[in-house]
């Protein structure tokens, strides 16, 4: 018997589609407990990754074990069948039976396990509650709403309590609201049942509050895994930063410990660079909502640099501006309390530690 609980550990992962892979040699460990996103555009291998973990699809290289147990391993040649690997699916399509009640979907994994009628009651009643639709257990499917047909797939996932849950965009199918409703019920649902799993999304807002880790994919390869605030403030790779948020570049020249923006900017000192050597053709990179953005004449700061608004949006509760900042042209949201104008010069403050370099030389990642 082995005293670590189980966690999910993938390593070597590799799935082609005749010459074309899908999924290129990745490696991910789970901790008991933690729910871990895969994060990526569409294409990048996030669903045929979750396929291999549920035994739907068999890799072409690489294994994948769950505690002590494999789930397969292709060079030792061993693969054990979906569902003798006691995972729970909910994905985007709920695939519930619209002709059986709510209690009969809940109910149908433990009639397939042949558990006691008067058990799958009792337990069909507690993951009801669980997802918030006690006293729904004799509705028809149709009769329910987006919303609580996810929940359904979701009860019924938990039902027999899966040792490791897999979501594929669970909500891409629900309006912007009930996803975030969504979002929050199953951060609730979290503190009340111990749930290892992996979550794919390619909704970076959905990634980064829902998950105890992010896996940045991209062309089947993982760039970057780390806590969403990781991931978010210290980016390993360009595509990460821009994948992840909105962010603003302004390109330049790196030397020592700073950088001067292009066309005759000012020089900026700076934390982070990423393998940048003093002379290179480079970029600044901050998230906007760091920015300090104050009208000309005003106080100055230190590592403060000149813009001109050149064109404003008002969206109602704020601008949206877009300035000229040396050569380039770059977006701000402003805050709508004071009014700003076309042509107006301002200055923005871009704290140092928020502040990073990435080289534009032909070689750089
Ligand atoms: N059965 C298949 N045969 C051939 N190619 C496939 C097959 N399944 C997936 N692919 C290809 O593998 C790549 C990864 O597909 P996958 O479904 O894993 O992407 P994804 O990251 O889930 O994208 P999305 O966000 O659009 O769902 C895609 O280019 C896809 O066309
Ligand atoms: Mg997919």
């Amino acid at each position: 018997m082995s005293l670590t609980p189980p966690s999910l550990s993938i390593s070597d992962l590799t799935k082609r589609f005749g010459r074309f892979v899908a999924v290129d040699s990745i490696a991910l460990e789970l901790r008991p407990g933690e729910l871990v996103a895969l994060l990526g555009p569409s294409g990048c291998g996030k669903t045929t990754t979750l396929r291999m973990v549920a035994g739907l699809e068999r890799p072409s290289a690489g294994e994948i074990r769950f505690g002590d147990r494999v789930f397969v391993s292709i060079p030792r040649a061993i693969e054990l069948p979906p569902e003798k690997r006691q995972i729970g699916m909910v994905f985007q399509s709920y695939a519930l039976w619209p002709h059986m009640t709510v209690f009969e979907n809940v109910a149908y994994p433990l009639q397939l396990r042949g558990i006691a009628k008067a058990d799958i009651r009792g337990k069909v009643a507690a993951v009801l509650d669980l997802v918030n639709l006690g006293g729904a257990g004799d509705k028809q499917i149709p009769q329910l709403s987006g919303g609580q047909q996810q929940r359904v797939a979701l009860a019924r996932a938990l039902v027999y309590e899966p040792a490791l849950m897999l979501f594929d965009e669970p909500f891409s199918n629900l309006d912007t609201q009930l996803r975030g409703q969504m979002r929050m019920e199953l951060k609730m649902l979290r503190r009340k049942v111990e749930m290892t799993g992996l979550f794919v999304t390619h909704d970076q807002v959905e990634a980064l509050s829902m998950a105890d880790r992010i896996a940045i994919m991209h062309a089947g390869r993982i760039e970057q895994i780390g806590s969403p605030s990781e991931v978010y403030r210290q980016p390993k790779t360009r595509f990460v930063r821009d994948f992840l948020g909105r962010v603003v570049n302004l390109r330049g020249t790196a030397d020592a410990g700073g950088f001067r923006i292009a066309a005759g900017g000012e020089r900026l000192a700076v934390a982070a660079t990423h393998d940048v050597h003093p002379g290179a053709t480079a970029e600044l990179s901050i998230r906007p909502e760091f920015v300090a953005i104050v009208p000309a004449g005003a106080p100055d700061r230190p590592n403060s640099i000149n813009a001109t608004i050149e064109e404003l949006l008002f969206t109602g509760d704020r601008f949206e501006a877009r300035m000229r900042v040396g050569g380039d042209n770059v977006l701000f949201d402003l805050p709508s309390d004071r009014a700003w104008a076309e042509g107006e010069s301002v200055r923005l403050h871009l704290p140092t530690d928020a502040v990073s370099i990435w080289s534009l030389e032909p070689d750089a990642k």
